[in-house]
């Protein structure tokens, strides 16, 4: 690998974004596999490189989208499916998850009867007037305890709240058809989704004996990355759920999920190059050319933190590195273990880096951020 990354470092230049897509595909199968009733939505925001989009469609792929443009990103390949019956299509492949949205995206969107979640009473209005067209569905509060990047401070209604807000839709003639939630991203505490499971159980067969016929359960994204190895491992999440799914909830249900960091987190690897070295206090600094306003963007926005190693071999000592720009807050890690005798010049890498990184890059001070070069790609469009 590092000869592959060196050698498309001297072709293309750095800061470089090696984005595989054989790796995507894998992390998909995978998915797929250990949750067979499962479909999976991709959730674009993680990343939204077309060419993802595109090995994730060609994979039997759905997705899970947060604004208009991303809507459209994906509907651009299920437009020649509207002569069939469109709505089944739709549905099919996109869910519009993000509980606010703009009054322009449902006005824009209604044409295509959308999947859309909502969790408070103002949203539903806003759908009655706007996309009457859509399907509902309710995204329920759940505990994200212990999860890189909490979710529940800011979406979900309360659990005691929910049948209201069915009535309420019911009562609008909107139709609701299914309950969602979000454990948190980068959820390694598994109790949250056996928690999200009992809570959203108990709602849904509720809403049932009350006579609406929910069908659909979203449990969301969360699913963890092995970004260290205190992560606990994916087959036993998905032993938990599978064994939830049976015990809570009826076979006739579809189950989706909106997996974004699982797809493709670990199928990206940044090249960097030091720019420039100074011993600040003792402590080694490396300035590189990419940082927090650029490709290291999930330090700020993910909470991420990331890897780095160097090509070069030498005495391991504790170093920062720090972004290009001439904001002191674009320091990307301040103790990391790496060669002390590393040069202007030489390169660094970072594995893991697919997700919530080039999604959320700036231009800040002028710089470009880094060229994306795709390996394995065989979809063509
Ligand atoms: C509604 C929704 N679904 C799915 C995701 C993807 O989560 P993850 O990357 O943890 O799988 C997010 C992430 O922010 C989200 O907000």
């Amino acid at each position: 690998m590092k000869e592959e990354l060196l050698q498309l470092s001297a072709q293309h230049g750095t800061p470089l974004f090696v984005l595989d897509h054989n790796k995507i595909r894998e992390n998909y199968r995978t998915f797929k596999k250990h949750l067979p009733r499962v479909q999976c939505y991709y959730a674009v925001k993680a990343n939204p490189i077309q060419q993802i989009i595109e090995t994730l469609f060609s994979e039997g792929s759905s997705f899970d989208v947060a604004s208009y443009n991303e809507f459209m990103q994906v509907y651009q390949y299920i437009r020649h499916f509207e002569r069939k019956e469109k709505k089944y299509f739709v549905w099919d492949k996109l869910i519009f998850s993000n509980t606010i949205k703009e009054r322009t995206a449902l006005i824009k969107t209604k044409q295509y009867k959308p999947l859309v979640t909502y969790d408070n009473a103002a949203e539903l209005k806003k759908i009655k007037q706007y996309c009457d067209t859509a399907g509902l569905v309710l995204r329920v509060k759940v505990p994200d305890t212990g999860s890189q990047v909490e979710m529940s401070s800011k979406f979900g209604v309360e659990p005691g709240e929910a049948q209201n807000l069915i009535q309420e839709a019911f009562d609008m003639g909107l139709r609701v058809e299914g309950i969602s939630f979000h454990v948190g991203s980068q959820c390694i505490n598994f109790d949250n989704y056996t928690a999200a499971l009992a809570i959203t159980s108990e709602i849904f067969h509720e809403a049932r004996r009350k006579g609406f016929s929910l069908n659909l359960l979203d449990i969301g994204g969360g699913f963890p990355v092995p970004y260290d190895s205190q992560v606990p491992q994916f087959e036993k999440l998905v032993h938990i759920l599978n064994y939830e799914f049976e015990r809570l909830f009826p076979n006739d249900i579809e189950i989706l999920a909106e997996p974004g960091r699982f797809i493709v987190a670990t199928a990206a690897t940044l090249v960097t190059e030091i720019i420039g070295k100074a011993r600040r206090e003792g402590k080694m600094f490396y300035h590189i050319n990419d940082g927090v306003y650029h490709t290291f963007s999930g330090v700020v926005y993910d909470h991420w933190i990331p890897n780095f190693s160097a090509f070069k071999q030498g005495d391991l000592e504790i170093c920062a590195v720090v972004g290009p720009t001439c904001d002191s807050f674009d320091k990307i890690i301040l103790a990391v273990e790496l060669p002390g005798n590393l040069e202007v010049g030489d390169y660094l890498y970072t594995e893991n880096i697919g997700a919530y990184s080039t999604a959320s890059t700036t231009k800040f001070n002028g710089f470009d951020g880094a060229k994306i070069v795709h390996t394995n790609l065989t979809t063509s469009f």
